[in-house]
């Protein structure tokens, strides 16, 4: 029952004491975050734990956020995750090899006046990447200071895995459809959105997506503006580019939940983001109408591994001293990925 495993945490977690913390993303299932020592967007969570001296870090969360937390840890620190088939269908969008063969075949065609950026929905070995070849890594939070800077370096940016927060972030400054391309690694074709002239592309989109952000439509907001005029559209900008442009308000996860806290009593609010966060802000905000923009809402599959028979396990084979599902990054990989990932957080 919830009762018994409830009591099978709080009795490991009195033996290991401040030995164990747990960081919990802002998708988490409500049932794990009661034991979160911290909650956060990607950004937020990655910078906590590189400020813990625990020994053992059971992550809440998705894989490439475990990676990320073991190279931003100490050698004796470990990273768990607690079930281990929690991955993220978008990082898996974007592998090594076709990194480095796209890497050689737009070197060829546009010399080297590219930079590579990589969102942290990606795997080390991709961060790894762009921390060798002058790159860094961005958050939903930060990914316009990151560009900002890419552009004051080069005059092209190759941005991978996530199509949506490229194009959103990069029209967002000013830059227009006609100077942004899409890069198919699987065809190896470049294709320039509205027909713009190649060489004029100053952006280079890796063709990937989050399967759950792609969800919401224009059509969506449409009939909810139709139903409550006065309702106000606050989406990820890992949706779609039509989406954005449709809604009031994009932002980070932990954006999202600002602008609902900040909003005065009866305000109406349509979410486009993961289902459980959109159920906790809900619950959360009873004199505020939140609803979810996709009537059928969105889960997150990978997110939901995470459940409280997963957490009470992995933290009792810690006490048992058989710990399971350890995240670590190989040495090499690991220090070139915090390159990338130094250089975001000097920025940012
Ligand atoms: P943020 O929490 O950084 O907004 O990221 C959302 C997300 O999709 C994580 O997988
Ligand atoms: Fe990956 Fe999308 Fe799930 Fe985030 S919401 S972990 S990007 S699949």
């Amino acid at each position: 029952s919830m009762e018994e495993m409830h009591e099978r945490i709080h009795k490991v977690r009195a033996t290991l004491g401040e030995e164990l913390v747990i960081p919990a993303h802002h998708y988490q299932k409500e049932e794990v975050m009661p034991f979160a020592d911290k909650t956060g967007d990607s950004l937020a969570l990655a910078q906590w734990s590189s400020t813990v001296d625990a020994s053992w870090i059971v992550f809440c969360g998705v894989h490439f956020m475990a990676e990320t937390t073991d190279i931003l840890t100490k050698d004796n620190q470990k990273v768990l995750l607690p079930d281990e088939r929690a991955g993220c269908s978008m990082a898996d969008m974007a592998n090594h090899y076709q990194l480095s063969r796209s890497w050689e075949y737009l070197q060829k065609r546009f010399g080297d006046t590219i930079i590579p950026l990589t969102y942290v929905n990606s795997t080390a070995a991709i961060k790894a990447f762009c921390g060798d070849h002058g790159g860094a890594t961005l958050t939903s939070s930060n990914a316009r200071k990151v560009m900002e800077w890419a552009y004051s370096k080069k005059k092209r940016i190759l941005f991978l895995p996530d199509q949506h927060l490229g194009r959103n972030t990069a029209f967002d400054m000013g830059i227009p459809l006609t100077k942004m391309g899409m890069w198919d690694p699987i065809t190896d074709t470049l294709k320039s959105e509205l027909a713009g002239n190649e060489e004029d592309l100053v952006l280079l989109l890796w063709k990937g997506h989050c399967s759950v952000h792609q969800g919401f439509t224009t059509a969506q907001i449409a009939t909810l503006r139709e139903e409550t005029p006065d309702v106000r559209i606050i989406v990820h900008p890992e949706c779609p580019f039509d989406v954005v442009q449709a809604a009031d308000v994009s932002g980070s996860t932990a954006a999202i939940i600002k602008e609902i806290e900040a909003s005065p009593p009866g305000s109406k609010w349509a979410v486009g983001t993961e289902m459980n966060l959109v159920n906790r802000l809900k619950a959360q905000h009873p004199d505020k109408e939140v609803t979810s923009l996709n009537p059928h809402m969105c889960p997150c599959l990978t997110m939901n591994r995470i459940d409280l028979q997963h957490l009470t396990w992995s933290i009792e084979q810690i006490a048992l001293g058989q710990p399971v599902n350890q995240i670590k990054v190989d040495q090499q990989t690991a220090s070139s990925a915090r390159r990338a990932i130094d250089r975001m957080f000097q920025l940012a």
